[in-house]
């Protein structure tokens, strides 16, 4: 069973997830910074519906393919044409300038744009240098390498093809003149871009690319923790010639507590590297600036030396060539307890000679090659448990003629000046601890900053996607509009027709109804089509049990048989009219003659589609 995500076990998930990801995928996030990594890894988790660090690891080990998209979550690739544009502007007005004047044509300038994503901001940088050197110069001399961990990313640049709305931030002119429009597409040109080289490369695991004038890392080391920031800088220190210079993104200031780099500009992020020789003179410097120089002439006013002396706060002893205690002042005589008395004595019989610390050796070594010692910040317990610290100098007095006079002793009080010193100290460490946190503050701040503008660029490719189904379905939504028009029209004509043929049907239902005889419609096949109430009247046959059956076939009164041979000679043309007489019985038994005359049913292309037979008794019956 898993923890959940806030419990404290799930920090033990979580790096065992981490630790699965170097052993079982070669790639090690140990170094980037746990918050970040934390919700990067949340959102994968959210997506497949996962709680738990623990579920996740098994997730990845039943599904592989799941690695890439990990990947492409954790490594946010935002980025962008001449991002934080002031910057770049100070990149193109200061440091490029700076730069090419450092070198001679036609040596190579070698830049590095470590972290690149999709070469935004590489192209940036190589139309920056060739706005200063010129086309000619740019493809002779210039070098860039970009680099980073994500294949894709890399795949982009190298294809080095951008949308209108990415090359945005490049003004028209320039766009014109560093870019060939290609369909909806803008790509760099070809020419210029050979001077680039594209690379995997792992900052945290790989060696650096070597003898670089800049080094372009921006937005990228902010992803890592602290010690893993530290390494990949002491690497950059490494990779650049003494004068390189490092352009940082806004968020990353680490450097100005690292002794490698200088500020060029702070706000920009641009430093510069600080040389090995530079540092040496430094050092130097340091420790000249800690020599005293001490007066120590004599005049002839003995007197006056000697009162002189005996006034100075700083108490001193001094020794003649062979090691006797010659002069002690004041100073000395009340902080030592050492009484008039001791003059003359050989000082190491001096408590003064061994305590708060042994001087015999360093005494020795002045007296050996005339050199000064200087001892600092010699502790020296006091009553009621005070210390007191002491710088303590030895310098050799010489004659004119550089004959050994003595030795001075001065023992400096710099209990105050240490006091201030380990304050200063501790001062130093809180600011130091309270610009480490805003510093990571200031990181954390950005990434998160990093991670809304990825968020927000997949919420406005989603709602790309969602106005384009929606435009579809408008779309959509129109043509039905449009069929249920004529779906409108139609139904109008169509009840206007049946209308139509209603009042037909009727106006001829009339004239049947109306009519004294008996009438009947057949097909060609006898099939019976009409059938009046007068024929109902006469044969006892309604019209629903009679239509469609064959005429041929009723058994009424009326002998139909015999009406087969004029009826087949209206159909077939031979005879328009016909008619014949037949003994016939009506529905109440009642036999008379019936007068039944054919006449052709025509159609409307004047076709002859059946007959029509009328039936009635005969006049003169009855
Ligand atoms: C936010 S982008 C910065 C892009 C560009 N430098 C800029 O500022 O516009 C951070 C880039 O760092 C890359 N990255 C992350 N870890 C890396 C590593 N270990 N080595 C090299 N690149 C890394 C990511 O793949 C991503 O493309």
């Amino acid at each position: 069973m898993s923890a959940p995500l806030d419990e404290p076990s799930s920090t033990q998930e979580f790096e065992a997830l981490i630790a699965y990801l170097k052993n079982n995928r070669g790639f090690d996030f140990s170094g980037y910074k746990r918050s970040s990594l934390r919700r990067r890894m949340s959102k994968r988790m959210q997506a497949l519906r996962v709680e738990r660090y623990g579920d996740y690891l098994d997730y990845l080990e039943v599904h592989p393919e799941e690695f890439v998209q990990l990947f492409n979550t954790i490594l946010i690739n935002v980025t962008g044409f001449f991002r934080d544009t002031t910057s770049w502007e100070f990149l193109a007005a200061e440091v490029i300038p700076r730069l090419i004047a450092g070198k001679q044509p036609p040596e190579p300038i070698r830049v590095w744009s470590a972290g690149c994503a999709s070469g935004e901001e590489t192209y940036s940088l190589a139309i920056m240098l060739a706005e200063a050197l010129g086309f000619e110069g740019f493809r002779q001399r210039v070098k860039i390498y970009a680099t980073d961990v994500d294949e894709a990313a890399l795949g982009q640049g190298r294809h080095a093809s951008y949308s209108a709305r990415d090359l945005q931030p490049v003004s028209p002119e320039l766009r014109r003149k560093y870019f060939e429009q290609v369909g909806d597409r803008f790509v760099f040109r070809p020419d210029l871009r050979r001077a680039v080289i594209f690379g995997r490369h792992d900052l945290v695991q790989d060696a650096p690319i070597s003898r670089l004038d800049l080094l372009v890392c921006r937005n990228t080391l902010m992803y890592f923790n602290a010690e893993t920031q530290a390494r990949i800088l002491a690497r950059f220190h490494f990779a650049l010639n003494d004068t390189g210079m490092v352009f940082l993104g806004k968020a990353e200031m680490l450097l100005t507590r690292v002794n490698f780099f200088n500020p060029v500009h702070l706000k920009h992020c641009i430093f510069v590297k600080v040389s090995r020789a530079t540092l040496r003179d430094r050092l130097l410097i340091v420790a000249q600036a800690g020599n005293l120089e001490l007066n120590n002439r004599f005049t002839s006013h003995v007197r006056l030396r000697d009162a002189a002396f005996d006034a100075t706060p700083v108490a001193q002893v001094v020794l003649d060539p062979h090691s006797n205690v010659w002069l002690i002042n004041q100073a000395a005589r009340t902080s030592f307890g050492i009484l008039p008395q001791d003059m003359g004595r050989p000082f190491y019989e001096l408590d003064l000679s061994s305590r708060p610390v042994e001087l015999h050796s360093h005494i020795k070594q002045v007296y050996a090659d005339l050199q000064p010692q200087r001892l600092t910040n010699i502790e020296r317990p006091l009553p009621e448990s005070k210390t007191q610290f002491l710088d303590v100098q030895m310098i050799p007095l010489l004659d004119t003629d550089s004959t050994l006079l003595g030795i001075s002793i001065t023992f400096h009080d710099v209990t105050h000046h240490r006091l201030l010193q380990v304050e200063l100290e501790k001062s130093r460490q809180e600011l130091e601890t309270a610009y480490e946190e805003l510093q990571s503050t200031n990181e954390e701040l950005e990434t998160t900053n990093e991670e809304l503008q990825s968020t927000v660029e997949e919420l406005e490719t989603t709602n790309e996607e969602l106005q384009s189904t929606n435009e579809e379905l408008e779309t959509m939504n129109e043509e039905l509009q449009s069929g249920n028009e004529e779906l409108q029209t139609i139904n109008d004509e169509l009840r206007e027709r049946t209308d139509e043929v209603n009042r037909s049907k009727a106006f001829l239902e009339s004239i049947l109804a109306s009519l004294h005889a008996a009438a009947v419609a057949v097909d060609r096949d006898f099939h019976i089509l009409m059938w009046n109430a007068e024929a109902d009247e006469l044969w006892g046959l309604r019209e629903d049990e009679v239509l469609g059956q064959s005429f041929m076939n009723l058994d009424i009164g009326l002998p139909v048989e015999q009406l087969r041979t004029p009826v087949r000679a209206v159909l077939t043309g031979r005879a328009t009219f016909q008619e014949v007489v037949l003994e016939t019985t009506n529905r109440r038994g009642r036999v008379f003659q019936c007068r039944v005359t054919c006449t052709p049913l025509v159609g409307a292309e004047g076709d002859t589609q059946g007959v029509i037979l009328l039936m009635e008794e005969r006049s003169g019956q009855a």
